[in-house]
């Protein structure tokens, strides 16, 4: 629940990592049951959380996409049957834009002029939030995402789904400098994760069964590969053109190493924000925020809606 400002009023996030994790990734069909359990009690709760009555909300926010078919018709159904129900307009976001304007969320006074990392599962798009409000992608990923990159990596190691989170916790009391993985080096501003995954697959394939120091060993050294990829492409189109303001959202900028580096590289070139680590993972507060951008600029969308699993920003 999100009010004008914008303000959480509640952000409500019923993980399934727990879901998933026998699999070892996100198996569509289970995903998409399993919004579809959950929708109905994640709305009540945030009502009931949020303190809110029905007569006291304006418009209804929902994920249009990108991402799975599957969940994404799940919440773009159930927005305009609630909406339809109790005749309220829906706006429909991309989920992409939902990581960047959580950055409002985290400072409500934020404004464009900004550059942005956002770095997920499916994603490592690197942005240019113009002043009027534009977005322009000027770097994105050839292969693996900044997440896929994680979860791939932590499989190599021998860790559990998903791999991010277990990446960064094994990493926090090990040696970045033990390998030194390839730094990824992509045309432009654009990012590859391949290179650094493989040399990290033939590094363990070489070493045979690994001790629990050396494994840390290696996610450090990985993490770190990652996150100076990431933040040497920042420094890069920040130099070429300077903003006030660096964000950072997405998944990936849940990582510790990621947000303590960016402090100390990117947080002297301009003003940094860094959502709260529940607001950079997959949550519907963002959406909110997104809602209240797009509501501001064109509106509800004329209903009947259908979910877009390739939408942009
Ligand atoms: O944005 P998000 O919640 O979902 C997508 O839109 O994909 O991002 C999920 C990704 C996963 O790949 C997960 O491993 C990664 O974010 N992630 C992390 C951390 N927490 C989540 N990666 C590195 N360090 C973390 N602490
Ligand atoms: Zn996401």
């Amino acid at each position: 629940m999100v009010a004008t400002g914008p303000r959480c009023l509640s952000n409500i996030v019923r993980s399934q990592d727990a879901l998933h994790a026998p699999y070892g990734g996100v198996v569509p069909e289970l995903a998409a049951r399993a919004h579809l359990q959950t929708i109905v009690p994640v709305i009540e709760r945030a009502l009931d959380v949020a303190g809110t009555r029905w007569e006291e909300i304006d418009a209804l926010a929902v994920t249009r996409g990108p991402g799975l078919i599957g969940c994404l018709l799940v919440g773009v159904n159930i927005a305009q049957a609630i909406g339809w129900a109790r005749t309220r307009p829906v706006v429909g976001v991309s989920h992409l834009a939902g990581h960047l304007y959580a950055a409002q969320l985290e400072d409500p006074a934020l404004r464009p002029p900004a550059l942005a990392l956002i770095v997920s599962g499916g994603h490592s798009d690197l942005i240019r939030w113009r002043a009027d409000g534009g977005i322009e992608v000027i770097g994105r990923t050839r292969d693996d995402a900044a997440g896929e990159a994680f979860d791939k990596g932590a499989r190599i190691l021998g860790l559990p789904f998903p791999g991010g989170p277990a990446i960064d916790r094994l990493a926090v009391a090990a040696d970045p400098r033990a390998v030194a993985f390839p730094r990824p080096r992509a045309p432009g501003f654009d990012f590859s994760f391949s290179g650094v995954k493989t040399a990290l697959l033939y590094d363990v394939r070489k070493r045979g069964p690994l001790s629990e120091g050396t494994r840390a060993d290696l996610a450090a050294s990985y993490q770190e590969a990652i996150v100076d990829a990431l933040l040497t492409r920042v420094e890069s189109a920040f130099n070429e053109e300077p903003a006030p303001t660096i964000i950072l959202g997405g998944g990936v900028a849940r990582n510790r190493r990621l947000r303590e580096a960016a402090q100390d590289r990117l947080g002297r070139l301009a003003r940094l924000v860094i959502p709260a680590p529940e607001l950079c993972t997959d949550n519907a507060a963002m959406i909110g925020a997104a809602a209240l951008v797009e509501w501001d600029r064109r509106g509800p969308d004329p209903v009947p809606f259908d979910a877009d699993p390739s939408l942009g920003f």
